[in-house]
């Protein structure tokens, strides 16, 4: 598993507001929009390109377009908050989706939704969520995509615990991970430490 931290004076104010627990649902969201688009930013540095022709309207000059967009599949609830902004950035994409919810008392994900293509062979996935906690959610999204084929996986989370990364790493995964910050670690009840609290409450209300 190779990990990525994306540390910049822009990320860390944004990933400040959004610990801040009197920051309000709009302002979260948007923070963590624009902490979507620097993690996408990173994460697609190496992302091949095909050269074209174009014109511009004083010549002709070479123009790249990407060759094969990624899927994106942001992990509900929380990381529908991130899903349009990656989107946005990768207009090419299409989008799977993945509903977990995880039980509060026994920590595992629980599983309500998968919408994902039959086959993802040869195909590259970026996974959206913004919370790695334990890890149980990711381990479990990464694993229905293996199944069906990906070999090529690229998570983007705001925050990720060393318990985590470390979860994700035993498991095997053909894993990337991209993240603006690995706390302390989990409190009893498995949230992170300094952590922002629920994220989908945090973006959408409580429910
Ligand atoms: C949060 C978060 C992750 C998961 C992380 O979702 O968005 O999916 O918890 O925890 P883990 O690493 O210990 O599995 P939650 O299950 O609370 O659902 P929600 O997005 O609907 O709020
Ligand atoms: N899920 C969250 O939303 N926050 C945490 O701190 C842990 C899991």
């Amino acid at each position: 598993m190779q990990l990525t931290v994306v540390d910049h004076p822009l990320a860390r104010a944004r990933l400040s507001r959004m610990r801040d627990e009197r920051t309000e649902n709009a302002s979260f969201r948007a923070a963590l929009q624009d902490l979507t688009q620097m993690l996408v930013y990173e994460a697609t540095r190496d992302l091949a390109v095909a050269e074209e022709t174009i014109a511009t309207p004083v010549t002709r000059t070479t123009g790249y377009r990407i060759a094969a967009a990624p899927l994106i599949v942001p992990v509900l609830r929380a990381g529908l908050g991130m899903a349009d902004v990656a989107h946005r950035m990768l207009p090419e994409s299409q989008m799977g989706f993945v509903g977990l919810a995880r039980n509060e008392t026994t920590f595992q994900p629980e599983a309500y939704m998968a919408s994902l293509p039959e086959t993802l062979v040869g195909r590259h996935v970026f996974v959206l969520d913004p919370m790695l906690a334990t890890g149980g959610s990711l381990v479990h999204c990464c694993g229905l995509l293996t199944e069906r084929g990906a070999t090529e996986i690229t998570v983007l989370c705001v925050l990720a615990a060393p318990e985590g990364l470390r979860r994700l790493e035993a498991s095997g995964l053909p894993l990337r991970v991209f993240t603006t910050s690995v706390d302390e670690g989990l409190n009893d009840s498995a949230y992170i430490v300094p952590g922002l609290g629920d994220a989908g409450d945090r973006q959408f209300g409580a429910v």
